[in-house]
């Protein structure tokens, strides 16, 4: 019977693999515009499409980072700047990808920008802190694909949304994993709206990889901005202690969890934009495949018992 079990799950992963390797025909004509080019997931993967042929169209929010990006790669990648949680800024974009595209239309949409500060427990942010995120993290997201989604409909082509693995599980406070569930809700109700059309959604939700996302420097700095302006009745709930802990697991846990091989990200990406048979999702990452997806399907009671288990110990505990 084990024997058996086991036969069949080797065919399963047999069968996958053999239906996975085929990729699209003629990638010199098929235009993909990512968002977020000036580092991380976003720059590698511009590099690695263009690399395969493919008619990138990079959105960059800085300058430098055009100006970096097309110096390593072929003149077919375009740059231009883009701020996702600008209106006219993604409209601009917009434009210039339709006059390039014409009567083909775009072949796929990679949502990969993103922030990642202000992070923090909820009662030490404000409305604002949220907004600002939001308008990157999901606002922008959503905006940006609307902008793009009938020249992707004329290509039959395709959306690639990049979550977390924080749109399944919400271990931290503040708007990040608010921003990602709200980017996995777009993703699946799109799926399901533009299956009739012939356009594929596809959603990416990494683990912990090293880029500014996950950067301790960028997030310790974050943390101190966030308790100077604490009011003193909350900084003494949580006690003096409570910074120097939270660096501590900072270091110590982000910094051990995040992985440095960014291209077991990018390989997904790139299967989503060009395999024949993309994945609905991908779980890049040993720490989403074995510890947070499977976190996330447990009851609430066990998922907070191990939780809270690690959580940083506050001052004014009630009991
Ligand atoms: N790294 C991880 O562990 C991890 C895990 C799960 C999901 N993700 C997601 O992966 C995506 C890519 O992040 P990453 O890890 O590669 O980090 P990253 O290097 O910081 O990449 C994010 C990119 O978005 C750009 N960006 C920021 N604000 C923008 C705006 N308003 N408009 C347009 N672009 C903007 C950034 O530009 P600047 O560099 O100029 O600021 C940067 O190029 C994000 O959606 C992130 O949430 C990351």
């Amino acid at each position: 019977m084990f024997l058996y079990l086991l036969g069949l799950l080797v065919l399963f992963y047999l069968f996958r693999w053999v239906r996975e390797q085929p990729r699209v025909s003629d990638k010199a004509n098929k235009y993909v515009y990512i968002t977020g080019c000036d580092s991380g997931f976003g720059n590698l993967l511009a590099r690695h499409l263009d690399k395969l042929g493919f008619r990138v169209i990079a959105g960059c929010y800085t300058e430098k980072g055009e100006e970096e990006l097309r110096k390593g790669c072929s003149g077919n990648l375009i740059t231009s700047h883009l701020d996702v949680s600008s209106k006219e800024s993604v409209a601009k974009m917009a434009a210039l990808i339709r006059e390039k595209v014409g009567e083909q239309g775009l072949w796929a949409v990679v949502n990969n920008a993103g922030v990642s500060v202000p992070s923090g427990p909820v009662d030490w942010l404000n409305i604002d802190d949220y907004k600002v995120m939001l308008e990157v993290n999901l606002t922008g997201v959503i905006a940006v694909t609307l902008s793009v989604l009938p020249l992707i409909k004329m290509a039959q082509g395709r959306v690639v949304n990049v979550a977390s693995v924080f749109g399944r599980i919400s271990p931290v406070g503040g708007p990040y994993c608010v921003s990602k569930y709200g980017v996995e809700a777009f993703n699946d109700s799109l799926r399901l709206n533009m299956a009739a059309f012939g356009v594929k959604v596809l959603c990416i939700e990494p683990g912990f990889f090293k880029t500014n996302v996950t950067d301790t420097g960028i997030q310790i700095k974050n943390l101190h901005a966030l308790w100077d302006r604490l009011p003193q009745d909350l900084k003494d709930e949580y006690g003096s202690d409570y910074i120097p802990n939270a660096v501590k697991t900072i270091k110590e846990k982000v910094e051990k969890l995040s992985d440095a091989d960014l291209m077991k990200v990018v390989s997904c990406m790139e299967h989503a934009v060009s395999a024949v048979w993309p994945r609905k999702r991908y779980s890049p990452g040993w720490d989403a495949k074995f510890f947070w997806l499977p976190l996330s399907y447990m009851p609430s009671c066990v998922a907070d018992y191990l939780l809270l288990k690690e959580a940083i110990p506050i001052a004014k505990k009630v009991h």
